[in-house]
């Protein structure tokens, strides 16, 4: 069976690769997004990035009923958008909640997530690999 998967990525995350590299590292998402789609033929991965909140509440309601996964990046509306976790309560397809950097061991404000418990699962702190445990996640879960 031919998987789709979506990739939604949050504000800020179109700078992976030159923003604040000591925490994000050096490495663009369409990069990485390339060496997973080469990595994985067989999974339809489909890529979207907003700096805006209500373009990513619109994505994950086109995507939440035609996909067979999400993986979420909301980056700072993790902390702030009760919008973004309705919007995956509201929809059938299951997210996984992925953050690059390890947002238990930063600011305060980053250990609160409006979307971790309307989430199948989170992953934090394991870098851009957290998106590839997240698809194995999603592709295995589906088995
Ligand atoms: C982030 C963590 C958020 O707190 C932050 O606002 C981001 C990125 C991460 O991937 O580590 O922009 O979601």
């Amino acid at each position: 069976m031919h998987m789709k998967i979506a990739i939604i990525n949050g504000p800020n995350l179109n700078l992976l690769g030159k923003r604040e590299t000591g925490i994000y590292g050096e490495v663009s998402f369409d990069t990485y997004f390339t060496s997973l789609q080469n990595k994985y033929p067989q999974v339809s991965l489909h890529y979207y990035q907003s700096n805006v909140e209500g373009e990513l509440v619109n994505e994950l309601q086109r995507v939440g009923y035609e996909y067979d996964g999400i993986i979420l990046n909301p980056a700072a509306y993790t902390h702030t958008s009760v919008a973004i976790g309705d919007a995956i309560a509201a929809i059938k397809a299951p997210v996984v909640e992925v953050h690059i950097s390890n947002v238990h061991a930063r600011e305060d404000f980053r250990k609160f997530s409006h979307v971790s418990a309307k989430s199948a699962g989170s992953i934090f702190g394991l870098g851009l690999q957290g998106y590839e445990l997240a698809l194995h996640y999603l592709l295995e879960s589906r088995k």
